[in-house]
């Protein structure tokens, strides 16, 4: 398997345009609310936008997109939206994997996938293979995914490969484990929606991602939005621990030999 560069061990590349974006995608709810209309139909209106990102990353080069589709902790709402929302994403799979594989997309959902009917698990699973030899852009979708189970999972593995081995375990021992072991870390994170927290999504990928928040509503979030995230993206200068100085090949300023501050 391809190894990334894992940003607290070495220095990832800083690149014009982000490789990997990662979206929590909020706001439905209260787009709905605002045109008088029924929680759902901002889902339904939010996949529009979905369509719309995978055509944008396809345009600028972007290698990965993640999307946020529902959190392990979704299932606390009311038991008619989660069912609505099951409906949806297995309607969406079925009228949108055709088109994703004629734009060399591949498909892949992460997250705890043993909670979810047994039809929407085929169904995920003949979509991930269908799409398996595309490689323009992989598409992921975080569904009942938290950052919490990630890690975890990724422990429990990393530690029964190898039983006998103690506690002598480093990070590279548990990358390869975690969810998304096949794409680097998120160069940018998008939360629309207006509020500013990480939800439990990817903890540990998101070590050294840009945060980028908007109050933009995800159904109304377009290219023109997604293009000022970028732009935003691209003034960041991304340290890694280091300092301004070392980034532009330049030595560290002295310090003043003496205090200069004048006596008043
Ligand atoms: C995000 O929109 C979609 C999911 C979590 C499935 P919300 O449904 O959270 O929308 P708001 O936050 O209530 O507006
Ligand atoms: C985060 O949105 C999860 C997804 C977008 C799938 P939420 O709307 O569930 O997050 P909180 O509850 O406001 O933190
Ligand atoms: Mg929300």
């Amino acid at each position: 398997m391809q190894r990334f560069a894992s940003s607290t061990r070495d220095v990832p590349p800083a690149l014009a345009v982000p490789r990997h974006v990662a979206i929590i995608m909020d706001g439905n709810g209260r787009w709905a609310k605002k045109h008088l209309l029924p929680r759902f139909a901002g889902h339904r209106q939010g996949v529009r936008t979905v369509r719309t990102m995978v055509r944008c990353c396809l345009e600028r080069g972007i290698e990965y997109l993640t999307l946020f589709a529902f959190s392990s902790e979704n299932w606390r709402r009311p038991q008619d939206e989660v069912s609505l929302l099951m409906q949806l994403f297995v309607r969406v799979l079925k009228e949108e994997v055709r088109k994703l594989d004629r734009n060399g997309v591949r498909l892949r959902v992460i997250g705890d996938l043993t909670r979810f009917e047994p039809d929407l698990q085929a169904l995920i699973d003949a979509s991930e293979q269908r799409t398996a030899a595309n490689s323009r852009l992989v598409l992921t979708i975080a569904a009942n995914y938290g950052g919490r189970w990630d890690i975890l999972q990724a422990v429990k593995r990393m530690q029964m490969e190898d039983p006998g081995r103690g506690d002598d375990w480093d990070e590279g021992d548990l990358t390869p484990h975690l969810a998304m072991s096949y794409a680097p870390e998120p160069d940018l994170f998008i939360r629309t929606g207006g509020e500013q927290r990480v939800s439990n999504f990817l903890l540990w990928q998101l070590a050294y991602s840009e945060l980028y928040f908007t109050d933009v509503l995800w159904p109304e979030f377009d290219a023109d939005a997604f293009d000022a995230a970028l732009a935003w993206y691209r003034q960041r200068e991304r340290r890694f621990g280091r300092t301004s100085e070392q980034l532009l090949g330049a030595p560290p300023a002295a310090p003043p030999a003496t205090d200069q501050r004048a006596d008043a």
